[in-house]
């Protein structure tokens, strides 16, 4: 399966993705990552691993569904089947949304519904819960509010700062992106509402027996 990565940043989870691909924890190819930022460190990160990359400053085009229109373009273009936001800090439209139905993931820092939006683990810390964590969710036009696809828990210590706190969140990001990816690359699961459910496998034909 060939994926597509959006950044803006640092790109450690990309970084995860293509680490994950490259153990072969991941039966896919990453065919594209495209920044909304010329500085974005993970630009870096993918031409080290040869995946061809492309910027594509928001600021250029004249609104949001301009931009979407081009960016989904610019993906579908290179074959790509599932989207993988990895601290795209652009909101995405119906414009692009609609071209990739179920198909477009995202990784948040929070258990979601709880802390959307920016800084969510410090909003996590501030708030003083007991438990943080991450979630890979499916992207639909409103802020980190799509369907879950998997989750994980960081228990928040008494010690903590909120970067400590965030720094052990995105080890678990890492792990769980793979993950979520893993997922929803196959075919065994639909979304029941707000639910994403995995369907059991189908069943094997039974083998032939002697007599
Ligand atoms: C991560 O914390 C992710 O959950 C959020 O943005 C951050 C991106 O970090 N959406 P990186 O660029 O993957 O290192």
């Amino acid at each position: 399966m060939k994926l597509g990565v959006l950044i803006s940043g640092r790109g450690s989870n990309l970084q995860a993705i293509i680490d994950a691909i490259a153990s072969g924890e991941l039966a896919a190819s990453i065919a594209i990552v495209i920044s909304n930022r010329a500085d974005a460190g993970g630009l870096a990160r993918a031409e080290l691993a040869d995946i061809p990359t492309l910027v594509m400053p928001h600021k250029a085009y004249s609104d949001r569904a301009t931009y979407d229109r081009a960016l989904a373009a610019a993906l579908k273009a290179r074959g790509v089947e599932l989207v993988c936001l990895a601290g795209f800090m652009r909101l995405l439209g119906p414009a692009f949304i609609d071209e990739f139905p179920n198909a477009v993931l995202n990784i948040h820092p929070s258990l979601l519904p709880a802390f959307p939006g920016l800084a969510a683990q410090q909003q996590a810390f501030e708030h003083g819960v007991k438990i943080a964590g991450a979630t890979v969710h499916l992207v639909t036009a409103e802020l980190d509010a799509g369907p879950i696809v998997c989750q994980a828990a960081v228990p928040v210590l008494d010690a903590d700062t909120a970067e400590a706190l965030a720094a052990r969140i995105l080890e678990a990001e890492h792990r769980l992106y793979p993950e979520g990816i893993r997922h929803m690359m196959g075919s065994n699961w639909r979304v029941e509402g707000r639910r994403v459910v995995r369907l059991p496998p189908p069943l094997q034909a039974a083998e032939p027996t002697d007599g």
